[in-house]
């Protein structure tokens, strides 16, 4: 059997880019999302990709454990690990409750930590190697003026990424972070309307944004052999426009 990949947020965007892309890499893709009607489309689309989806609510602790019970029973060599799933949360800090702030943390943070620390416990369990690679953001380095939750969980991402690379590189597990720059998919457009993704593209040194294949595309490389030596870092694919 080929080796297996896990995506979360596969249904859409990012995520099922990711997934397709990996696919199209030969390995099997478990595609975790939240809502399963994007994910089949996924499926019924490319039937020539080794696509699996998966209902799972990322933030939620016993889900994530059933997840990984059902996954274990299907592919005994899971090589890696995309957290890609993130929401946004665009309550102004002084209007925010807490249980958006919560809903924004659980998803964003505390999913991404379920998920990796899932996928280390069987790659260690294993004696393997293994390699996660967890979607941020620029706002965890320039935050806009709404989404205080969302910019502060992107920021976590990167510190999990750097605290979890340096705990599991000696276990054989490279982690690290792809930061995508503004990206047209449903997340900003709830926000968003032509215009901006203009402005946007036009203000960018390569004149246009990023897409979701070019994050898709650093995703695969940063799981590659190639990527080998690569862990505890951040790659920013957003057309230069934030330059760290
Ligand atoms: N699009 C952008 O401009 C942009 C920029 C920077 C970072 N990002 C990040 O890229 C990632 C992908 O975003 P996107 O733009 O494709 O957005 P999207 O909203 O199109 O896709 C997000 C996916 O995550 C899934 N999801 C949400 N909550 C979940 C949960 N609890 N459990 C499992 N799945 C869940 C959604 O159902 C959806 O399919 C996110 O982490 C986002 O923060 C996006």
């Amino acid at each position: 059997m080929s080796k297996a990949v896990v995506v979360t947020g596969a249904a859409q965007g990012i995520g099922a880019a990711i997934a397709v892309c990996l696919a199209g890499d030969g390995y099997r893709v478990h595609g975790v999302d939240i809502a399963t009607p994007g994910l089949e489309a996924r499926v019924t689309e490319r039937p020539d990709l080794d696509l699996v989806p998966h209902a799972c609510d990322i933030g939620d602790h016993a889900a994530v454990a059933a997840l990984w019970e059902k996954i274990d029973a299907d592919s005994d060599t899971v090589v890696a690990l995309v957290n890609n799933a993130g929401i946004f949360g665009r309550q102004p800090a002084l209007e925010m409750s807490v249980d958006e702030w919560d809903r924004v943390i659980a998803v964003n943070l505390r999913g991404t930590f379920l998920m990796s620390q899932a996928f280390a416990r069987r790659v260690v369990g294993r004696g393997g190697e293994g390699a996660i690679v967890s979607i941020s953001s620029g706002q965890a380095y320039r935050p806009g003026s709404t989404g205080v939750a969302y910019a502060a969980s992107k920021a976590g991402i990167s510190n999990l990424t750097r605290a979890l690379a340096r705990e599991w590189g000696p276990s054989g597990i490279r982690v690290n972070t792809v930061v995508p720059g503004l990206t047209d998919t449903a997340q900003p457009r709830a926000a968003k309307g032509d215009a901006d993704f203009v402005a946007a593209a036009a203000a960018n040194p390569i004149g246009r944004l990023s897409t979701p294949e070019d994050i898709a595309w650093m995703v695969s490389f940063l799981l590659s052999p190639r990527a080998s030596a690569i862990t505890g870092q951040a790659f920013v694919v957003n057309g230069g426009r934030l330059m760290l």
